[in-house]
């Protein structure tokens, strides 16, 4: 439950952008924010979140799997959230948590309809069978120009592993214009649920534009 000025809510609250756009950054920070005001938390991601999905993931993101068809990883990110659903997601919920899960099936929107070019129809029946009417509460939408975002997780990735890129850091810039662009139409179909965070500044600045929005949207919810 979310638990903020005294009211309870049950709340799946999912954070997407662009690489770089510092929403895992933001993701914990909301979590502190949230534990802080007295509500029971859990912090997940897709695609990933548990054992299964995990092992997807390591087949979605390694750089020498180019093959990949954008069917087959259309296929598989909503294998890894079927998973995520059944074992993280849904039992969460259920037990009253407030889950942030950083990327969700907004992300399959950006990156394999609006970015990959298939179909969306096809994206929204799978997503259907997998999701079996979970929605997001909340999306928050962190947007950045895709220059800032790559400059960003370039220096994020060489800091940490050296100068190595997953598959999608390795996609052209005209890619994730697309993705980009895909995020704000969507954002613009659905203006209820998501809340678009200018990502640029600093991170304490970011921070508080989610905490503005979480609080401005619950409240307007009562
Ligand atoms: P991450 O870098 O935010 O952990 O996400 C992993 C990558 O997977 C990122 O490049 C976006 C991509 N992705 C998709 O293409 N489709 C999806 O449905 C999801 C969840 C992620």
């Amino acid at each position: 439950m979310l638990r903020l000025y005294g009211e309870e809510k049950e709340m799946f609250i999912t954070f997407e952008g662009i690489e770089g756009c510092g929403k895992s950054t933001q993701i914990k920070l909301l979590q502190t924010f949230l534990k802080q005001s007295g509500s029971k938390v859990i912090l997940t991601r897709e695609p990933g979140g548990c054992k299964i999905s995990d092992q997807i993931r390591s087949v979605l993101l390694d750089a020498s799997n180019n093959a990949i068809a954008p069917i087959t990883e259309l296929m598989l990110y909503s294998a890894a959230r079927a998973q995520h659903l059944a074992e993280v997601v849904r039992p969460a919920l259920s037990k009253g948590f407030v889950v942030l899960c950083d990327r969700f099936s907004d992300a399959t929107r950006a990156y394999q309809v609006f970015g990959r070019g298939i179909d969306r129809n096809v994206m929204e029946t799978l997503n259907n069978i997998t999701c079996e009417g979970i929605i997001p509460n909340l999306t928050l939408l962190l947007d950045c120009p895709v220059e800032t975002g790559l400059q960003r997780a370039i220096q994020r990735i060489e800091s940490v592993n050296g100068p190595r890129e997953d598959r999608f850091e390795l996609e052209s810039i005209a890619f994730h214009q697309l993705v980009r662009d895909g995020y704000l139409t969507l954002a613009s179909e659905e203006p209820e649920r998501f809340a678009v965070i200018d990502a640029t500044g600093s991170r304490q600045q970011v921070a508080e534009r989610i905490a503005d929005a979480v609080i401005q949207r619950i409240m307007a919810g009562k």
